[in-house]
């Protein structure tokens, strides 16, 4: 069985304090239930890297884990504005988001760049979040399964099988982020079908079958059950519904009685 994974991803938004209050409202929803989540479902925050050290502190004694929204492929050196994963695994840091839409398109990092962070992330025995996903032009145009495909096997070629058991990979379709246009269950189930085909080519059938499909974009409260339920989606990447508790709460509470 995978264990679900519903990952928050604060991306610019929140101070350590507010990061903190955040965090303290979530642990009273979700500490009283944490046998039953833990169970068959993992929870993640990844705050601003400045707010992270609040958010570790808020974290003690929590079953909720901790992650970053990206990281440097190097220990240390002249990399003036990076961060690296020794530095983030300071504070429990144990995940990392890595190809991000936002990323890819604000920020211009390719699939090189990618591949080179994920290797890196790999390396500290960190769980790298790899995520891919095609504009709502690529769609228009049939070109979906191309370019998702060509972007997982970019990161997957820096995936070595025996030290990549843990790897993530987050289906994040471009048009859905932030729009309230989110995928239907049957357009994410068909990509996370065929990223399922893939990471078993790449990495045989027991370990690609226990690498977990995330799906991102414009995931709430309302449609996370319908998403859920489909056979691929191992849980969800989740942006602006992440950012209050009770949403958060019940995103991550998908599917259970
Ligand atoms: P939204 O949930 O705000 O659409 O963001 C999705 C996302 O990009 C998560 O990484």
């Amino acid at each position: 069985m995978r264990k679900k994974l519903f990952a928050g991803n604060w991306k610019m938004n929140l101070t350590p304090l507010e990061g903190r209050t955040l965090i303290a409202a979530l642990r009273a929803q979700l500490d009283r239930d944490s046998a039953a989540l833990a169970a068959d479902r993992e929870v993640l925050v990844a705050p601003p890297f400045v707010t992270i050290p609040a958010v570790s502190q808020a974290l003690a004694g929590s079953s909720i884990l901790l992650g970053a929204q990206n990281v440097h492929f190097e220990s240390k050196g002249a990399f003036t504005g990076e961060v690296s994963a020794p530095m983030l695994k300071c504070f429990g840091v144990t995940h990392v988001i890595i190809g991000h839409s936002e990323r890819r398109h604000i920020f211009k990092e390719d699939d090189d760049l990618i591949a080179k962070r994920l290797a890196g992330a790999i390396a500290h025995q960190m769980t790298p979040i790899l995520c891919v996903g095609e504009t709502l032009e690529q769609r228009q145009q049939g070109e979906t399964m191309r370019v998702v495909l060509a972007q997982l096997q970019a990161g997957l070629a820096a995936a070595p099988t025996e030290r990549s058991a843990h790897l993530v990979v987050a289906y994040e379709p471009v048009w859905a982020i932030g729009t309230g246009h989110t995928a239907t269950p049957q357009q994410a189930q068909e990509v996370h079908a065929a990223i399922r085909v893939a990471l078993r080519d790449h990495f045989g059938k027991e370990q690609g079958d226990r690498v977990r499909i995330l799906y991102g974009g414009s995931v709430t409260p309302d449609n996370i059950d319908s998403l859920i339920a489909q056979p691929d989606i191992d849980g969800a990447l989740v942006g602006g519904a992440s950012l209050k508790a009770e949403s958060f709460a019940r995103i991550v509470r998908a599917g259970m009685a």
